[in-house]
């Protein structure tokens, strides 16, 4: 831990720019637990999220979001965006009986990356646009990466 915040000057440096980044609708989360793995670590990863694309634009199949639980509001998940409305996607893709469903208006169909371990549109159905709170596109702790759209980096390898 120690070798992570070295000095006072850093911490209160990393402090600053959270507090700048707030100011522009930025917001910092902490994502834990094996449904992102390995995008994200199950020990947990705090990540940094913005509000503006959902706002201005519009979230894409691949974005990685924060979204509060569909079930439970008091808390919330990360997930990534598999289906945006009007799209017809695959209920369970590991299983042997494929059964689809299409996307309803003003939601999304949210997934983890480990699909053997994640509670998700799976079991939840699609997700309202209402409960997402924002696009995450960097890790800030620990290894610093930025998070570049999840199918933009198969199309990459692809
Ligand atoms: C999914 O999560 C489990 C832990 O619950 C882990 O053992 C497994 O390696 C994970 N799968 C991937 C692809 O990371
Ligand atoms: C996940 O966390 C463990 C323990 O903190 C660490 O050893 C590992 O390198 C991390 N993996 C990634 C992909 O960050």
């Amino acid at each position: 831990m120690a070798s992570y915040f070295r000095s006072a000057a850093l911490v209160l440096q990393v402090a600053c720019t959270v507090q700048l980044v707030n100011q522009y609708g930025f917001e910092v989360t902490w994502c834990f637990g094996p449904s992102m793995l390995p995008t994200l670590n199950m020990t947990g990863d705090i990540v940094i999220f913005e509000r503006l694309t959902q706002r201005f634009s519009k979230l894409q199949t691949g974005d990685l979001v924060v979204a509060t639980s569909p079930e439970d509001p008091s808390k919330y998940v990360c997930k990534r965006v598999i289906g945006l409305a009007g799209d017809k996607v695959c209920i369970d893709p590991v299983s042997m009986h494929r059964q689809y469903i299409t996307v309803p208006p003003g939601h999304y169909w949210l997934t983890g990356d480990n699909l053997s371990n994640s509670l998700d549109s799976r079991q939840y159905g699609p997700v309202s646009g209402g409960l997402i709170l924002g696009r995450v596109f960097a890790r800030l702790w620990p290894n610093p990466k930025w998070l570049d759209n999840g199918l933009e980096e198969i199309v990459e390898f692809g």
